[in-house]
Formats: C-alpha cells, structure tokens, sequence
C-alpha cells in the first residue's frame, strides 16, 4: 500500500483536506498527517485522525512521539509529501529551507518527491515573493496542483484557491503511479488539445479569446489519473501544468496543429482548446498609428478537430468539444458529422452560464445515437466522468 503524508497548513481551505483523506483512502492509499500549529486553528487532530485512522503528528514537540517516529522517519516512511493547504508562509519555509517546525522540519529531512497545492488570497499568490518562492520550489522538483481561481473564502476573486479534493487526489495518484484497478485508461494513449489559441498581429499585438484552460487541463489530469499516458498541447493560460502529464506549450492554431500532428498515434484524442477560428499574416515591425486604421486580412485557421477527425492516423476516439450561445444541440450535431469526431460535448456558453474562465459547466453529450444532458459539475468532476466514458468507449470499440 502506498503511503502519504500530509501536511496541513493554517488556511480556510484546511477543511478541504478532510474530503482529501476519504478520497485518497477510497483510492486505496494510507495518510498520515502532520497539522502546523495554525493548521490546527482549522480543523481539529480529533477529526483528522477519525478519517485517516492514524496518529496525528503536531508541531508541538514530543518526546513520546520523537521516541515512536522522528521527523526524519515520519518523511522516509512516506511514498510521498503533500502540502496542503500550502500557505505562503509553508513555501516561504520550503523554498528557503527552514526548519524551524515539525512540518518545515519532515519536508526538508525527507527524499520523497513533494507535491503542494497552494491556498491562498490572491494579493499573497501574485505577490513577487509567493511567485519567486514558486518558481524556486518548481526548480527545486516540488510539483503543483492549482491554485484555482474563483471567488475566495475572503470575498476577492483571482488566483489562489485551492484545487478541490479530487484534482489532488488525481495528481497524488498520477505521481505515485499506482496501477492498480480502477485505471481503465492503463496503456492507453492521449492528446488533449486545450486554453485559447494566440495569433499575433505585429510583435506586441495579437487575437485571442477567453478560454482559461481549465476544461482541457482538467481532462488531461483525469486521463492521467485513470493510467493514460497523457500528451496535453496547451494555448497560453494561466494556471499551472497538470501533474503526470507531458505538457507543450504552444501559441498560435498552426503550432497546435503541428504539435498534435507530433503526438500521434494515439488512441483517444480530446480537443478541448478554443482554437481561434481566424489568424492574419502578422507584420514584422509594430503597426504604427497613420491616419487611417489598418485594416485586418482574416485568414481562416485549420480546424484540428476536423483534421485529425479525417486523419489518415485518426485516433480510435476522437472527442470534439462545442462552445455555443444558441441552438446548442443543433449546432453540435452538425459539427459531429462536419468534424468527423465520436462526441462532442457540448456546453452553453451564453449568457449568464459563466462557462469561460468559471469552475463549473454544464455539458451535454452528443453522440450518433443521441444527446445525454449532464447536471451542473466542477470542472473535475465533468472531466473524471467524461474519462470513464472514453474508457468504456474505447472499451466497446475493440
Ligand atoms: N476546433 C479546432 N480547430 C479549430 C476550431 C475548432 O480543433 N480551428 C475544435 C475545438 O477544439 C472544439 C470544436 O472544434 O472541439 C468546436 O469548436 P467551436 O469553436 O465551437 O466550433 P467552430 O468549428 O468554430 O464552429 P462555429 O464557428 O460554427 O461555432
């Protein structure tokens, strides 16, 4: 059985870390936790240790529990670390290297890979030394999940909420690479496309569209997390790689395009990515202010769904996705046939839904044989359901 050990800081999001240990203990993992002094603030030893049937290790110093399990033991017993939450305060010990408490102390004594997910308001996540810290942690071989954005328990809104208890458990179990049952997607392969596409105008300038990624990422996660090796062919966005998954960056339609191209074969192919529909011929030097506006020549981008849907290496499953403001359903369909895909998933992006840059969505499955509606879900959630409908897919399709 693998082991983690998790180490919960003092934030809002601590609650979290409760749902966190019935998770990863459905999942078939051991959790030991460590609770910082302000940790406790939040959730109580009583609690913690009722869900992970384990001692809880305080920052308090104990000679009883020095005696039964060091610092150093309690880190090399452990298959692997998880910080969480991951307050500024814990990544400005971690990336500094201090040690000063338990929790500082067993992250610094230990050999075992590290995965944080921070928590944090959002002025202290985009503050210059949360982001140094960060880069250096990322430097260092500490992997992350999240920070989400939305609205905070602080009434701001912006990066810095805590990825919910399923992406971490997803990333926990992407790294420990536990292959055990309940990963249907073992040997498969996947590309997923995902976040918008950038086409430059001049050098400083460039179109582009709202889409956050977080669908797409959400998806390669969920993949990698059921077995799948996961190849995820990401436009510009804001929120950090997925753990377990190989991740290009790409900018403009034609680099996406390439770079899936790159990716096959594969066995299932989702494309999640706002693809911007059109590109112009970008000019060399900045376009100057002259007397009268330029005029932009639109050139029409390939469609990379359409392309590999009608690829000569055309993955067995090939998932298209349908952003719409009206007639969603007839939409969908037409695009299912036009682009040569199994599905398309299909979400209403009008109005008030909120879909773009939001964590929640509301989807609808169209296939041949018909439309499935799906209730309101996370983001994750939407993304763990539509992977085991790929694996019963491609399941059915041998
Ligand atoms: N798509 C793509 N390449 C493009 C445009 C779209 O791969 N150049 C993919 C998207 O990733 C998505 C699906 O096609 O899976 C639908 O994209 P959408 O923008 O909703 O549809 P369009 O083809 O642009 O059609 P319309 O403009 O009529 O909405």
């Amino acid at each position: 059985m693998k082991r983690v050990l998790l180490i919960i800081g003092g934030g809002i999001a601590a609650y979290k870390t409760l749902e966190l240990i019935r998770a990863l203990r459905k999942r078939g993992l051991a959790v030991r936790c460590i609770l910082t002094r302000a940790g406790k603030e939040f959730v109580t030893p009583l609690a913690l240790s009722s869900l992970s049937g384990d001692k809880v290790y305080e920052d308090l110093f104990s000679l009883t529990d020095e005696a039964e399990m060091g610092h150093i033991e309690l880190s090399r017993d452990a298959d692997l670390l998880v910080v969480a939450p991951a307050t500024a305060d814990l990544l400005a010990k971690m990336a500094s290297g201090a040690a000063n408490d338990l929790a500082s102390t067993a992250l610094l004594a230990t050999d075992k890979p590290i995965l944080a997910a921070p928590a944090m308001n959002v002025r202290m996540w985009l503050h210059a030394a949360t982001q140094r810290n960060f880069s250096r942690l990322e430097g260092d071989g500490v992997r992350f999940v999240g920070p989400g954005e939305g609205e905070m328990a602080c009434g701001e809104f912006g990066p810095g909420r805590m990825a919910e208890p399923v992406e971490i458990a997803d990333a926990i179990e992407a790294m420990l690479g536990v292959v055990t049952k309940g990963k249907p997607l073992t040997g498969r392969r996947v590309v997923v496309t995902s976040g918008p596409t950038l086409e430059p105008i001049d050098p400083v300038r460039f179109l582009s569209n709202r889409s956050s990624g977080r669908q797409g990422h959400a998806i390669a996660a969920a993949a990698a997390a059921a077995g799948a090796e996961v190849v995820l062919v990401s436009g510009p966005v804001s929120i950090p790689d997925p753990a377990g998954v190989r991740t290009v960056h790409v900018e403009a339609a034609v680099e996406m395009l390439a770079a899936v191209e790159a990716a096959l074969p594969c066995d299932i192919a989702v494309f999640c990515a706002a693809v911007a529909d059109w590109r112009v011929e970008p000019a060399w030097q900045k376009i100057k202010k002259g007397t009268s506006a330029p005029t932009l020549a639109l050139i029409e981008n390939p469609d990379i769904l359409a392309t590999i849907g009608h690829h000569s290496r055309r993955p067995r499953l090939v998932i298209g996705f349908a952003a719409e403001t009206e007639k969603m359903l007839d939409h969908a369909r037409a695009k299912l046939a036009r682009k040569g895909c199994d599905m398309i998933v299909a979400n209403d992006v009008g109005g008030e839904a909120g879909v773009m840059g939001g964590e929640r969505n509301t989807v609808h499955l169209v296939t041949a044989n018909g439309v499935e509606d799906w209730p309101t879900l996370d983001k994750a959630e939407v993304a763990r359901r539509l992977v085991e409908r790929m694996a019963a897919l491609i399941e059915g399709s041998r």
